[in-house]
């Protein structure tokens, strides 16, 4: 059997790799970001050097993009089939957590934009403005930012999970779900 028709397509595979990627720096970037670092420590320098804040709103805004077009190509071009070897309620339980991978990547930073139009803190690297969602309340902005934080751990402990059993996969059972994730 030819088992390069068996693996996710080039783009798919490229846009799954980036997101990750940027999922793991947007987690980073926010927990280093709102804690209170000693003033002239590295931690406070760098959170200031890199105008984490205002990195941490444009990246997520990107990642809500790319997960968009994500979304679309996979409408449109689909994902390779299922591997017999592995059980169906196994198959049905990795639906349901690329499911709620998907809506997580977009919840979490939809939470954030709109926080951040409900504070108001709309300006980043002190000259452009990110469009507002809704109107200046601060209080609603207080409960939506607790939510995206929140949603945030939620979607940074399921892709986790999701790692350590693509991981398994791999190692321990040896069949090849990594490896259409991989190209190989
Ligand atoms: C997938 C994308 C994102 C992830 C994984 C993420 C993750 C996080 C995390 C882990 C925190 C801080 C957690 C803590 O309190 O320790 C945080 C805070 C924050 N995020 Fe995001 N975020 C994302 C997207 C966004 C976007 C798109 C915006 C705005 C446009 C945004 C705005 C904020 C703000 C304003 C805070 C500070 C909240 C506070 O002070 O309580 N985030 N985010
Ligand atoms: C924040 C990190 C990650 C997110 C949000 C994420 C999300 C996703 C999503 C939504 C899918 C479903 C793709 C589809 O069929 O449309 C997927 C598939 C996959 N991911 Fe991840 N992923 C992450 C990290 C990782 C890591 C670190 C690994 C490997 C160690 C990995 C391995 C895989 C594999 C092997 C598949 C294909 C599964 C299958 O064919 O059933 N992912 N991922």
């Amino acid at each position: 059997m030819n088992r390069k028709v068996d693996v996710y397509n080039p783009l798919s595979r490229a846009l799954h790799w980036a997101t990750a990627l940027l999922v793991a720096l947007q987690f980073a970037f926010g927990v280093l970001m709102v804690r209170d670092w000693p003033e002239g420590s590295l931690w406070a320098t760098l959170v200031d050097r890199f105008q984490l804040y205002d990195s941490h709103k444009v990246l997520g805004l990107a990642l809500l993009a790319l997960v968009i077009f994500r979304l679309a190509n996979r409408a449109a071009r689909g994902a390779p089939g299922k591997l017999p070897e592995i059980p169906a309620w196994q198959q049905g339980a990795a639906t349901l957590a690329h499911a709620a991978l998907y809506l997580l990547l977009i919840v979490v930073p939809l939470l954030g934009w709109l926080g951040i139009s409900f504070y108001p803190a709309l300006k980043v690297f002190d000259s452009a403005v990110l469009p507002a969602l809704v109107s200046p309340n601060r209080p609603a902005s207080e409960v939506v930012l607790f939510w995206h934080v929140w949603a945030a751990f939620a979607l940074v402990g399921l892709a986790v999970a999701h790692a350590a059993i693509a991981l398994h996969h791999h190692f321990v059972r040896r069949d090849r779900t990594l490896d259409r994730m991989l190209g190989r």
